[in-house]
């Protein structure tokens, strides 16, 4: 059980005002906020232990290196993955999926294809296409039904010989939607097809066990679990990962250099060049600390009743639409109200002290496909309460008369 009025101490920003009224922070998809124990170990870092990491053999350097590979153990531990080499610290999903884009280079050719999703976030898409564009490959892609949900059975057509990658996100940024990932894991592999799943979602909201889902790559990032932005993790099969190669040349990622050859670090090095987000690092470890302390479960099953409060209470509102409403979806509601424009009823939650994303959400093809300019887009944490719904709904209300 959640004890929420407790959770919410730990979080400073929560009691803040904003245009004179307490916030109601409902943008937790775009990031989450940060616990005082996430924010102390950033602080205790500079404060106690600045350093840099795997390069000296003073104490600072000991204890800051031991703290970093502490993470990589606690990421592994949380996310089900069998070896710590293969977690790449990177400074979010986007660096992640860039890796592998950038990596494929020279493993793609003009007769491969590759498959994406109309749901997927811009950074799951325009690194794909700019990989076709260097290899002449070809991308296609896996349309949304009318509910918002996969059409699996297109999927299924679109899996031919050709196709050596599937790129997807667990979970819909803007719809909230959980897809079938084992499921579309499972159909690639039996058409010999790679799968790297976009996490950014997906990883805040209920555990998940990447051994068990026999995903090849998955990319996630801190910041939407309670941690630091500018850090995240890139896990990849090491077989596969030792196939790519590096993304960046410098310092941390080889093992002997001369002017005749190069040779590269072991994995995770090989992918982990420069000074990295050494305290994010670390930081991103006691945020997996914090919400383990709370329970997954528990997460999930909360965040879970103020989905359906908050569906429930907004569908009571004359000419509201929910896009993407459904049963398997994470804390995720985009709506719009009638014909107004959803960046005017943002800007009048604002007044109320309540913050929502408006707009496409990096999701120009969901747009595309439901004939909209963009959505209101509220996404609930395990901090927030149902008293916050209420007045988000109110507002909502509000909002919708005094456009007319
Ligand atoms: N991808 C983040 C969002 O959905 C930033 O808002």
């Amino acid at each position: 059980m959640i004890d929420v009025y407790k959770i919410r101490e730990d979080f400073p920003i929560l009691s803040k005002k904003i245009n004179n009224t307490d916030l109601i922070y409902l943008d937790n998809a775009a990031t989450s906020q940060t616990p005082i124990q996430v924010i102390d170990a950033i602080s205790d870092y500079y404060k106690n232990y600045n350093s840099n990491i795997h390069r000296g053999l003073h104490s600072l350097s000991v204890d800051a290196t031991n703290k970093f590979e502490e993470t990589r153990l606690k990421v592994k531990e949380h996310f089900g993955i069998a070896h710590t080499h293969e977690i790449i610290f990177t400074s979010g999903t986007t660096h992640g999926i860039n890796i592998i884009s950038s990596g494929l280079e020279k493993m793609i050719s003009s007769k491969d294809e590759l498959i994406v999703s109309e749901m997927e976030h811009h950074s799951n898409i325009v690194p794909w296409q700019m990989l076709c564009e260097k290899t002449g490959s070809k991308l296609k892609v896996i349309p949304i039904k009318d509910d918002g949900t996969l059409n699996i059975d297109e999927y299924k057509s679109l899996l031919t010989p050709n196709v050596k990658f599937v790129f997807i996100n667990h979970v819909s940024n803007t719809l909230g939607i959980v897809n079938p990932i084992k499921e579309i894991i499972d159909l690639a592999h039996a058409n010999k097809s790679q799968v790297l799943v976009d996490g950014a979602q997906g990883a805040a909201h209920f555990k998940i066990n990447l051994s068990e889902l026999d995903v090849d790559y998955y990319v996630a990032s801190a910041h939407k679990l309670c941690g630091p932005t500018g850090v995240g993790f890139l896990y990849g099969k090491s077989d596969l990962l030792n196939s790519l190669p590096p993304y960046q040349g410098g310092g941390e990622m080889i093992s002997n250099v001369t002017f005749n050859k190069t040779e590269y670090a072991d994995l995770p090095h090989k992918f982990e060049a420069g000074t990295p987000n050494i305290a994010g690092v670390i930081a991103f470890g006691s945020a997996l600390d914090y919400m383990n302390s709370i329970g997954f479960d528990n997460i999930e099953s909360y965040e879970k009743t103020l989905l359906d409060y908050a569906t429930e209470s907004l569908k009571k509102i004359t000419n509201l639409k929910i896009y993407g409403d459904i049963e398997e979806k994470i804390s995720v509601i985009s709506f719009n109200v009638g014909n107004h424009h959803p960046s005017d009823i943002g800007s009048i939650l604002d007044q109320f002290g309540i913050a929502v994303r408006t707009g496409q959400h990096c999701t120009q093809p969901i747009m595309d496909r439901f004939n909209i300019p963009g959505t209101v887009r509220a996404s609930f944490s395990f901090y927030n309460t149902k008293s916050e719904i209420d007045l988000f709904v109110d507002a909502v209300k509000k909002a919708s008369k005094m456009l007319g």
